[in-house]
C-alpha cells in the first residue's frame, strides 16, 4: 500500500482539490448561464385586461426598470429608436478603438426575450406625448420604412426614459462642425475623423500651418465626458499613433477648453489638482476660463478671461472638435412640459415628485436624464430610479391582486351560511389586510451615491468613493485598476464582460487599429 502523506501535505492536497472543485463549479455556473441565455424559456402573453405600461427609451433608466419588472402583471410596450442598451461609461474608449462598440451594446431583444411574459418592442421615436388622451405618437425614423411609419400607442401608465440631447447653448456653428459623444455613431464618427485628420495632415505638400491645424484635437467641456475623451485620445497617440506614423509626433496635440476656472467641478479639489497635473505630464493643454462663443469649420472663437480679469477673444484652429458641454432637454419632453401647467417653471427637464411621478400628470413617471431631481444626471441615478419604479410597479400589481381578493372574500363572507364559516373568512380577510399594509409600505425614492469615477489617461483614474458616512478620494494606477474592474463588473451581461476584456487584451497585445473605417 502507498504510504500516507504527511499531515502538511494532506492539507495541501485538500486545498488543491477544493480549488479544483470551486473552479469546476464556477465554470459550470457560467456554462449554465450562457446556455440559459441562448435557450430562453417559452414566454406567455399577459392577459389583455391587464393595464398597458408603455416605456419610452432603452437607456439606463428604462432598462434597469425592465430588468426587475414582473412583466406578467402588465401589457408592457417599449418604444425606442435604439434597439439596444448602451453601456455609456466605456463609450469614450470606443472613440480610439480600444473597445469595439458592439462590446458595450446589448440587444434589447435579448433582454426582453428573457422576461417571463412577452413585451412588445417598437423601434421608433416618440414624437409627441398627449397626456390628456393618454396616447404616444411614434414614428419610425430608420432608413427602411414600411407602409406605416407613423402611428399611436395608447397607455394606462407611461414611463419616460428618453434621456437628454447635447447642449449647444445656441452657439453658432456647433452642430455643423463638431462631433458629439453620446451615442455609438458619435464614437464611430470621432474614430474616423481622428484618422482622417492624421492622413490629411500627411497629404503631399501640406503646409506646415495646415498640418498643425489638422493635428490639433480640441475638446470643449471639462466635465467627465471631455476629460475622459481627452485622456483616451492622448493614450491613442502615445501608445499607437506616434509609433505607426512618427511624422506626426511634433504636431499632434490635444487641448481641453473649459469655461469655468477648473475641470471636473463635481470632484474634490485634491482630484481636480491631480487630474490637471496628470494632463500636464501627458502634454494635454487645459484652457480654463475660456468660453467658446462661435465655431467655424477651421477654428473656434473663445472668450478668454485673463489673469488680470480682462477679457479677450481668441481664435483657436482645430482639425477635430469634440463638443461635450452637457445635457439639453429633448423636443418631445419640452412639448410635454408645455402641455402641463405644473411644469411651467421647469427648465432643465420634467419636474417629478419623490415617487418619480411627473408633477401635474397622473400615471406618468420619468427616470434618468429627462427628469429633474436633486441628483446629477448620471447612469447611477438613472439605474437606481429604474429599479425603484420596478419595485413600485411590482408592488402596485400585488396590491391590486390583494384588493381584488379582499373584495371577493367580503362578498363570500356576506353569503356565508354558518358562524364558523364566517369566522374562517374573517381570519383570511385579516391576513390579507396585513399583507396589504406590508406591500403598501414602499417609501419614496432614495438615491444611494456609490461615488464618482473617471479615467484621466496614462492608465490613471480618479475616484470619489462614498465609504461608510465619509468619502475617499483617490487617484492613480491602483484607482485605474479599480475603475476597470468596477466597470467590467457593471457591464450589462457576461457576453459584454467577455467582449470588453478581450478588447483590452487585444489592444495590449497588438495595439489599436489605425485604419480609417
Ligand atoms: P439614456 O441612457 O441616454 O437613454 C435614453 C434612451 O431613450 C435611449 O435608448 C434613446 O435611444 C431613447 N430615446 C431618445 N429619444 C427618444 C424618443 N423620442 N422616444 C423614445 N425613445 C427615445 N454616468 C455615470 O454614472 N457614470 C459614467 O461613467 C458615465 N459615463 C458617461 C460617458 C459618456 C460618454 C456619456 C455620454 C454619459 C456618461 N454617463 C455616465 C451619463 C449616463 O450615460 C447618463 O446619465 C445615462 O445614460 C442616463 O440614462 P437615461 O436612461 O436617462 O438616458
Ligand atoms: P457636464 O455638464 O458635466 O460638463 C460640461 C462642461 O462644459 C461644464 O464644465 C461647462 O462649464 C463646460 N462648458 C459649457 N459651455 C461651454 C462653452 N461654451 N465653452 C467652454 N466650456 C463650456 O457635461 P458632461 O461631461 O457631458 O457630463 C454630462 C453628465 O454625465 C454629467 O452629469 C456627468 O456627471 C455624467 N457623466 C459622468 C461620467 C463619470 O462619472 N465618469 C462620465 C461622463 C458623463
Amino acid at each position: 500500500p502507498a504510504p500516507k502523506p504527511k499531515k502538511r501535505f494532506r492539507f495541501l492536497r485538500w486545498a488543491w482539490r477544493l480549488t479544483w472543485l470551486s473552479g469546476l463549479g464556477l465554470t459550470g455556473a457560467m456554462v449554465y448561464s450562457i446556455y440559459s441565455l441562448r435557450h430562453p424559456e417559452e414566454q406567455f402573453e399577459p392577459s389583455p385586461d391587464k393595464k398597458t405600461l408603455v416605456i419610452l427609451g432603452t437607456g439606463w433608466g428604462a432598462v434597469s426598470l425592465l430588468k426587475k419588472l414582473d412583466t406578467e402583471n402588465y401589457n408592457v410596450v417599449v418604444v425606442s429608436p435604439r434597439n439596444y442598451f448602451l453601456f455609456t461609461p466605456l463609450l469614450p474608449s470606443c472613440t480610439t478603438g480600444l473597445i469595439e462598440h458592439r462590446s458595450i451594446m446589448e440587444p434589447i431583444r435579448n433582454i426582453l426575450r428573457q422576461k417571463k411574459a412577452t413585451v412588445k418592442f417598437f423601434e421608433a421615436e416618440a414624437t409627441k406625448i398627449d397626456y390628456e388622451k393618454r396616447i404616444v405618437h411614434i414614428s419610425d425614423d430608420s432608413e427602411i420604412k414600411g407602409d406605416i411609419s407613423d402611428t399611436e400607442v395608447p397607455f394606462d401608465m407611461l414611463v419616460i426614459g428618453v434621456g437628454a440631447e447635447n447642449a449647444t447653448f445656441g452657439i453658432p456653428g456647433v452642430r455643423e462642425n463638431s462631433c458629439f459623444l453620446k451615442e455609438v455613431n458619435d464614437a464611430q464618427n470621432i474614430r474616423k475623423r481622428v484618422m482622417d485628420c492624421v492622413e490629411t495632415a500627411m497629404f503631399k505638400d501640406q503646409t506646415e500651418d495646415e498640418v498643425k491645424r489638422l493635428l490639433h484635437m480640441v475638446v470643449v467641456g471639462g466635465g467627465p465626458t471631455g476629460v475622459e475623451f481627452a485622456g483616451e485620445l492622448q493614450d491613442f497617440f502615445n501608445d499607437d499613433l506616434k509609433k505607426w506614423i512618427p511624422e506626426i509626433q511634433d504636431n499632434f496635440h490635444v487641448t481641453l477648453v473649459e469655461a469655468l476656472p477648473n475641470v471636473l467641478p463635481m470632484f474634490s479639489k485634491q482630484l481636480i489638482d491631480y487630474t490637471e497635473s496628470t494632463f500636464k505630464e501627458e502634454e494635454i493643454t487645459i484652457r480654463t476660463k475660456t468660453m467658446v462663443k462661435n465655431v467655424t469649420d477651421k477654428y473656434i472663437e473663445a472668450q478668454v478671461t485673463n489673469p488680470d480679469g480682462s477679457k479677450s477673444i481668441e481664435k483657436i484652429p482645430y482639425g477635430l472638435l469634440v463638443w461635450a458641454t452637457g445635457n439639453a432637454v429633448r423636443p418631445v419632453i419640452r412639448d410635454l412640459m408645455g402641455q402641463i401647467p405644473a411644469q411651467k417653471d421647469s427648465r432643465r427637464g420634467l419636474a417629478v415628485n419623490e415617487y418619480l411621478v411627473v408633477n401635474g400628470a397622473e400615471n406618468i413617471w420619468a427616470v434618468g436624464d429627462c427628469a429633474i431631481t436633486n441628483y446629477a444626471p448620471t447612469a447611477q441615478v438613472a439605474g437606481q430610479e429604474g429599479a425603484f419604479l420596478a419595485r413600485l410597479f411590482n408592488t402596485m400589481a400585488k396590491t391590486d391582486a390583494i384588493e381584488k381578493e379582499l373584495q371577493h372574500l367580503s362578498d363570500t363572507q356576506s353569503q356565508a351560511k354558518s358562524n364558523d364559516e364566517r369566522n374562517q373568512i374573517l381570519d383570511e380577510i385579516r391576513e390579507r389586510q396585513k399583507q396589504l399594509r406590508r406591500t403598501k409600505q414602499i417609501g419614496p425614492f432614495q438615491y444611494s451615491h456609490q461615488g464618482s469615477l473617471a479615467y484621466i489617461g496614462k492608465e490613471r483614474a480618479v475616484a470619489d468613493i462614498s465609504w461608510l458616512s465619509g468619502n475617499i478620494a483617490s487617484g492613480g494606477t491602483l484607482t485605474y485598476l479599480f475603475w476597470r474592474s468596477a466597470y467590467l463588473s457593471m457591464c450589462f451581461s457576461s457576453r459584454n464582460r467577455v467582449l470588453v476584456a478581450v478588447d483590452w487584451i487585444k489592444a495590449r497585445l497588438f495595439g489599436r487599429d489605425v485604419s480609417r473605417e
